[in-house]
């Protein structure tokens, strides 16, 4: 079997004695210990990216660099807030749901910055009564509900406008988002962009400080994002000469793209941040305003990278196909509920037997998960060693970014706990669901009457 593919695993994962170790911690130990399926998190690899986004935002942009604010909606838990607080990064929520993880971990409120196209009165409330540093204000009845909400509260609130370029990022439909038919932001070239800020202008209870696109996700090269910036900073400079003031913000949103297959070639975060620094400083000077801080949300690019998820084989099942030819379907004991990647967008990964080294000669097979759903596929072809068999401990690399986050109970079936591994020792970030989790939603009571009874 091939040696790890450094470019797709994460830092710490190795092949030592024929068994997958990661964090030097063996696979099999793992999962005698706490179960399959389950997500192993390289804590170190999670911190070096962060780490790594941070240093390079500032050698891109030098006094210009703003903050790097992870995107919690990739990967959050208390302890992951924790972590992203200790490096001095800054947290994007956009939920409610969000909010609270990150209250429980005591993050900073004015490192976190909120999103969302459908953010809630209570979420915006419980947004401004924690301090939140910024909120992104994604429609017109937004921007009268938050200036309504602070002016209620004595309090200015420091907001960003997201605003939707007309670029088409190239990838796929669903997690592209900024070319002008869909939900997110105001878009430039109707007009809307404009007269949002008109009306945010209007509001003394709201400071507007600058602007935002996100433009997509798994993005690989700067192409889409120097565009962006373009038309931002065009934005930026009819807002200056229109209303006599320069806005200082400019955040570029995330979209970051990683390989998960050997094919995937994204340029490094050092090209990419310089890339869009030299066009943000030309096209700054071209309207005439001063360099704005430049600031970008990575979700996947720090987290994707990091997790791998571990699965017992339970069966193994021969098909003829329709050519003649035969596939191994190799059955795990998870699927689309903890990884819906491969359903949703059709992403593509790679697999290895983790507790043993196979000498077989390989052969096509799709690995699929246990949910009653002919979609449940998690990989759809890949060469696997022949004697693949059940009670193999199967491997998927690159499975921190929307993984846990998007992991559903689909079949009641509960979902994977996380477990961080550092230096040979491991410790629980999130426990593993069990059937008594599922069993505690459930509720039989006495019908009551509900609304004024005649
Ligand atoms: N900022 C905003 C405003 C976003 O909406 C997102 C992602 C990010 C930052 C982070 O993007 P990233 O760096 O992780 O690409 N579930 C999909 C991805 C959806 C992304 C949604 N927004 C997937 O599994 O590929």
């Amino acid at each position: 079997m091939s040696e790890l593919s450094a470019k797709i695993w994460s830092k710490n994962a190795k092949r030592v004695n024929e068994q997958l170790e990661i964090g030097g911690c063996k696979a099999s130990d793992l999962v005698a210990k706490y179960g399959s399926p389950i997500f192993i998190f390289d804590e170190d690899d999670f911190r070096t990216r962060a780490i790594s986004w941070k240093s390079e935002l500032s050698k891109a942009f030098t006094a210009n660099h703003g903050s790097v604010i992870y995107a919690a909606k990739a990967f959050l838990c208390v302890e992951v807030a924790k972590i992203i607080d200790e490096l001095g990064i800054g947290l994007d929520v956009c939920t409610g749901g969000e909010l609270a993880v990150a209250k429980a971990a005591k993050f900073p409120p004015n490192r976190i910055e909120m999103h969302g196209n459908n953010k809630s009165e209570r979420e915006i409330a419980a947004a401004m009564e924690y301090g939140v540093g910024r909120i992104v204000v994604d429609s017109m009845q937004e921007i009268e509900r938050v200036s309504r909400l602070a002016k209620e509260r004595n309090h200015v609130q420091e907001i960003l406008i997201r605003l939707t370029p007309g670029v088409e990022a190239h990838t796929h439909e669903y997690i592209s988002t900024a070319h002008e038919d869909v939900k997110f932001g105001f878009s430039i070239a109707s007009g809307a962009a404009w007269r949002a800020v008109t009306d945010i202008e209007a509001a003394t209870s709201l400071k507007l400080t600058g602007v935002h696109a996100h433009i997509g996700s798994q993005i690989f090269n700067d192409e889409a994002f120097r565009e962006t910036a373009s038309r931002l900073i065009d934005f930026m400079g009819r807002f200056a000469k229109e209303f006599h003031r320069e806005l200082l913000d400019l955040n570029l949103g995330g979209g970051f793209g990683v390989p998960y297959i050997d094919s995937d070639n994204p340029i490094t975060p050092a090209e990419m941040l310089s890339q869009i620094s030299k066009i943000v400083i030309q096209e700054s000077k071209k309207v005439n305003i001063s360099v704005p801080r430049i600031s970008i949300e990575p979700g996947r690019a720090i987290a994707g990278p990091s997790m791998t998820t571990i699965y017992t084989v339970g069966t193994t099942k021969e098909v003829e196909l329709e050519n003649g030819k035969f596939r191994l379907y190799v059955a795990v004991d998870g699927g689309m509920s903890d990884n819906i990647r491969t359903a949703l967008y059709g992403a593509q990964y790679i697999a290895e037997i983790a507790s043993r080294r196979s000498v077989s000669k390989s052969r096509d097979c799709r690995v699929v998960g246990k949910h009653c759903e002919t979609g449940d596929i998690l990989i759809n072809s890949i060469e696997l060693p022949s004697d693949i068999s059940p009670g193999d401990l199967l491997a998927i690399p690159v499975t921190g970014a929307y993984g846990r986050s998007m992991a559903s109970n689909y079949n009641h079936v509960p979902r994977p706990g996380v477990i961080s591994v550092v230096n040979g020792s491991a410790r629980t970030i999130i426990r593993s669901e069990t059937e008594a989790d599922l069993l505690a939603l459930e509720v039989s009571e006495s019908a009551n009457p509900i609304g004024e009874q005649k």
